[in-house]
Formats: structure tokens, C-alpha cells, sequence
């Protein structure tokens, strides 16, 4: 009964500590976006990285003479052309965003900021 109380306390501090270091792993790799958990989010992270710099995480900001995205009235198959090739200020993105998948995710991301 003895033993077996020790083991118990044991089994229940070991626990503990993997928990506390699950942690304190997590702190430290602080990274700039949360991992994504739908493509609607992947999307938006790839927005904030490629995307935001210039237009602005509510499509507004202008940078680099850009379009204001909340007034675009282009297509969805325009708007996966001006993000897989660029347009005159605007860099070409099929390097940084590779998959047509994921830029068909981005450009669907970037009609959510029409009002
Ligand atoms: C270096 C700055 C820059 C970055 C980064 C950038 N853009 Fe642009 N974007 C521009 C500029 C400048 C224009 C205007 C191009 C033109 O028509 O002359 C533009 C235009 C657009 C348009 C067309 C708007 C319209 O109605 O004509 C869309 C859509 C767009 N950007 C989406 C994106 C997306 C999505 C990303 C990220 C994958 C992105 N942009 C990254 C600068 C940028």
C-alpha cells in the first residue's frame, strides 16, 4: 500500500513536470502567427506575411501605391492573377505562396475585406 502510494506520487510528479515543460517549450518558440487550424486561417497568416507590409491587415493601408482591397470590385480568377504574377508595383507571389490552392485561399481572404 506504501509502495504503492509512492509510485502513484511519483507517476503524478513526473507528470507535472512534463506538463510544465510542454510548457515553457511553448513560450520560447514564440512565432508571429497562431499555427492554422482551417484553410480560411492558413490563409489569412499567409496574408499577414505577404500581403499586409503593403495593403494592410484591413486592405487599406495603400503602401507602395497599392489598391485599397476594400473597394476592389475584380473577380475571383482576377484577383488570383494579380497575386500569382503581380502588377506594376506589385511583386509576382507564385514564389512566396507556391501552391494555387493556397493563393485561391488568399484571394477568397481578400473579397472578406470588401464591406
Ligand atoms: C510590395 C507591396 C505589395 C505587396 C507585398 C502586395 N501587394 Fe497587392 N498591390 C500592390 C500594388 C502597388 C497594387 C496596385 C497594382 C496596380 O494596379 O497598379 C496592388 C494590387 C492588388 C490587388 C488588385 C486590387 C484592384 O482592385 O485592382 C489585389 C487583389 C492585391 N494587390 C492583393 C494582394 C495580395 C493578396 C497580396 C499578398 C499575397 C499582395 N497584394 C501583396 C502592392 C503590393
Amino acid at each position: 500500500m506504501a509502495i504503492q502510494t509512492i509510485r502513484c506520487r511519483l507517476v503524478l510528479i513526473g507528470s507535472i513536470a512534463l506538463f510544465l515543460m510542454v510548457q515553457s517549450c511553448g513560450e520560447t518558440n514564440e512565432v508571429t502567427v497562431e499555427t492554422p487550424k482551417s484553410p480560411q486561417e492558413e490563409a489569412k497568416n499567409l496574408y499577414t506575411l505577404n500581403c499586409a507590409s503593403c495593403h494592410g491587415m484591413d486592405g487599406k493601408l495603400g503602401g507602395s501605391g497599392s489598391k485599397d482591397l476594400t473597394k476592389s470590385t475584380l473577380s475571383d480568377a482576377e484577383i488570383v492573377n494579380v497575386i500569382t504574377n503581380g502588377k506594376n508595383n506589385m511583386p509576382a507571389m507564385k514564389d512566396a505562396i507556391q501552391d494555387p490552392e493556397k493563393i485561391k485561399n488568399v484571394a477568397e481572404f481578400v473579397k472578406t475585406l470588401r464591406k
